[in-house]
């Protein structure tokens, strides 16, 4: 019992049987069950900026004249006096600056830039919007992911200020930021050091400015002799070919960690062994790319490094020429396809870049009945390919299935609960997820023309495109999404909806009855597990009322409650309801014929969308239907909820969970 093993077996018979026996979850098996924090290693390991300075490099008698420029609508950095960042605010009222707040644009915010430490040259620039909510959550990965030895530039254009919470500018500090602690609103700052060494130079200006009295903060130019680097001395064996490549990516390009790094450097060649008694051999995966390649290289790792993972299934579909990406991929010998996809906005672009990827998978890839499709900001979790392997054939059986997906829109911290369990939902969830050939064929006929405007998962959700269908998905997701740049309110989504999602560690966990998905078996169980004594759930309490749903004192009986919802795409008593439980609420998801059901900590949730829903039938004349009567009182709802996650907390897999680092709103709710 006490073994590992043994109170996972337990669990999920509790989920079948008793699942009062499920108050014995143990953190123990817990650990075993969810993803450790950064368990992307070979990507950023923690220790590399308290690394010292390698003593193998040589100081030259030569200097390296640094210039970098910090400001409200500029910020400049200069080697050697030639300018080789220039970047200006876009979007802004430069003449109006007696007005507070123009505007803010996506150049605003903290940049890290890294320059090599013999040539200058520029080797990364990244802008964290740390102004916004939870955007200096990349900043660890960011910064741990340098080379000792290079020199590292950080500069605030704009503002880094607003929203940088306590912990981020602790860590700015320890790695000799001084002023990074009290940081002001629109304070300028200029910053210069060695990763791994000394701290060349600072610059800032303190100035007493009143937030909205329409001041803005003096600009600071920063000029700092840096000594350089004798010619540049790697690590890599010269002497084999690959390390020779390896050598040369990692003299132009930065924030890679370890696949650069001399102590512990990354394989270049993953020996994924192979899937047991693997299905989806024929089965490719295609990486859906832009130009995010060090966020692609950490996809990528978290798909090498495990069974099935073999390079002849893995395809990288890029969007444009960008040669840092095209360099990443040829070293690590993963195969790839570059097109330029084109559409009247961004999202029409993505939109074209799916299409495209889609069609050309699968005339790639000929054989294949089915493509596992994931996007470059995604990490697999370790039985990714299992999952899919022991799922894959629903798709061959059930014609009501369209798709299989790793991705739960619900399976938040609080919410994802047995790693074996799976459901049917009427949507697509996406992010991770495979398709047959036919279901392919038929969505290239019919997507929305790159002349139109549309979001293609939007598209793709609609009841056009998913006539009647629905996808399979898990209890608890089989993706990590970590990409913060290249999303809107990125901070914001994240905090609220992705940072606190588990998902499993074990490289390969039994899927539970998984023939009972399909369309008949589904429903027989469904249905009897609502028929099967659930306890109605009639309370005047508001849904946002800490005991309106019990977490675990049902004595193991499902919760069964009735939400209004009059059609498909009715979600505003669930939008309510949604945002109180603190699941995704941004729209109607993961519902199956107007039921919705998940695990709200160890209680299981029975939502029945009254009257729309098939299950309608079982509402009793003595229990009430949740609904919202005053449509004004969602206005409160129209942002993201960024206190989800300090309301839902479950301390016991908090620890297991990437990013759970993230910093406490500074709004009230509620
Ligand atoms: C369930 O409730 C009991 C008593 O109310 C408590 O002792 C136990 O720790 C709870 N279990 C969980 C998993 O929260
Ligand atoms: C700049 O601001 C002024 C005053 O608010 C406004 O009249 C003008 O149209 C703005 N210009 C642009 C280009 O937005
Ligand atoms: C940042 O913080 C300010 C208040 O400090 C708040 O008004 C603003 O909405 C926040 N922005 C984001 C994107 O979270
Ligand atoms: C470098 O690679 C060569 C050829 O594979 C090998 O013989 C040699 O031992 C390696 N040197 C070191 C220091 O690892
Ligand atoms: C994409 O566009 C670029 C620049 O316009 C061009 O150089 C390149 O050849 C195009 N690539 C393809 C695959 O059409
Ligand atoms: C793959 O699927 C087959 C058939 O369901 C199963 O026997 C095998 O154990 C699976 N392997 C893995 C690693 O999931
Ligand atoms: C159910 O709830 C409604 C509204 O809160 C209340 O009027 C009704 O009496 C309740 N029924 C029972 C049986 O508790």
């Amino acid at each position: 019992m006490a073994t590992p093993y043994a109170g996972f077996m337990l669990l999920c018979a509790a989920v079948l049987t008793s699942p009062a026996s499920a108050a014995l979850k143990q953190a123990s098996f817990l650990e075993s069950q969810f993803l450790r924090p950064r368990s992307d290693v070979d990507v950023g390991s923690s220790e590399v900026l308290q690394k010292s300075y390698p003593i193998l490099y040589k100081e030259d008698p030569n200097i390296l004249h640094v210039t970098v420029m910090s400001s409200v609508h500029q910020l400049t950095l200069s080697v050697n006096h030639e300018k080789i960042v220039d970047v200006r605010t876009i979007a802004e009222n430069i003449t109006t600056n007696t007005v507070d707040f123009t505007p803010w644009d996506t150049s605003s915010g903290l940049y890290i830039m890294v320059l090599h430490p013999t040539s200058g040259r520029l080797m990364m620039k990244r802008v964290l919007m740390t102004q916004e909510f939870g955007s200096a959550l990349e900043l660890p990965t960011v910064l741990q992911s340098v080379t000792p030895g290079r020199i590292l530039v950080m500069a605030v254009k704009n503002d880094a200020s607003l929203n940088l919470s306590k912990k981020s500018r602790d860590f700015l500090t320890a790695m000799g930021v001084s002023s990074a602690i009290d940081l002001q609103f629109r304070q300028s700052l200029a910053w210069v050091g060695t990763v791994g060494g000394r701290v060349w130079a600072e610059a800032t200006i303190q100035e007493r400015r009143v937030k909205g009295s329409g001041q803005w903060s003096s600009p600071v130019t920063l000029e700092v002799d840096v000594p350089r680097l004798m010619n540049d001395v790697s690590c890599f064996n010269y002497s084999q070919n690959k390390e020779r490549e390896r050598a040369s990516f990692c003299n132009k390009y930065e924030g890679y960690g370890q696949l650069c790094s001399c102590e512990n450097p990354a394989p270049l060649q993953y020996r994924a062994p192979l899937l047991e008694n693997s299905q989806i051999e024929d089965v490719p995966l295609i990486i859906i790319a832009s130009n995010r390649p060090s966020y692609l290289y950490r996809s990528l790792v978290s798909v090498l490094r495990q069974a099935g993972g073999t390079l002849n299934r893995i395809h990288v579909m890029v969007d444009g020429h960008h040669q840092e990406v095209v360099d990443l991929l040829q070293l690590v010998q993963v195969s790839y396809t570059m097109h330029n996809a084109t559409g009247v906005s961004r999202a029409a672009r993505i939109s074209d870049h799916y299409r495209l990827s889609l069609s050309t998978a699968f005339s790639l890839f000929p054989k294949a009945p089915k493509v596992i499709l994931l996007e470059e900001d995604l990490l697999a979790a370790q039985d990714f390919f299992s999952f899919f392997n022991q799922t894959a054939w629903l798709l061959d059986e059930d014609p009501s299935l369209w798709c299989i997906s790793a991705w739960n829109d619900l399976s938040s911290l609080h919410i994802a609960h047995d790693t074996r369990l799976l459901r049917r939902v009427e949507t697509l969830p996406g992010l991770g997820w495979m398709v047959t050939r036919e279901v392919a064929h038929e969505l290239l006929l019919k997507w929305p023309s790159r002349y139109k405007e549309h979001d293609w998962d939007l598209w793709a959700r609609s009841q056009e495109v998913m006539n009647g269908r629905e996808c399979v998905v898990p209890d608890v997701g089989r993706t990590f999404h970590f990409g913060l740049s290249g999303t809107h309110s990125p901070g914001l989504l994240h905090v609220a909806f992705f940072a606190g999602r588990p998902v499993p560690a074990l490289p390969y966990t039994e899927l539970q009855n998984v023939h009972r998905l399909k369309m008949e078996e589904y429903e027989e169980d469904v249905i009897r597990r609502l028929e099967d004594d659930p306890l109605y759930l009639n309370t005047s309490l508001h849904p946002c009322h800490p005991d309106f749903i019990p977490r675990n004192t049902t004595g193991g009986r499902p919760v069964l409650l009735f939400i209004d919802m009059r059609t498909f795409i009715d979600y505003i008593a669930w939008k309510v309801f949604a945002r109180c439980l603190g699941l995704w609420d941004l729209d109607t998801r993961a519902s199956h014929r107007g039921l919705y059901n998940f695990f709200f900590y160890d209680t299981e949730v029975f939502v029945i969308g009254y009257p729309f829903s098939d299950y309608s039938y079982l509402k009793l004349p003595w229990v009430n239907v949740m609904e919202v009567k005053y449509i004004s009182s969602l206005e409160k709802f129209n942002y993201v909820a960024p206190s989800h996650r300090f309301r839902f907390r479950r301390p016991e897999v908090e620890k297991m969970v990437q990013f759970w680092d993230v910093p406490k709103p500074r709004f009230d709710f509620r």
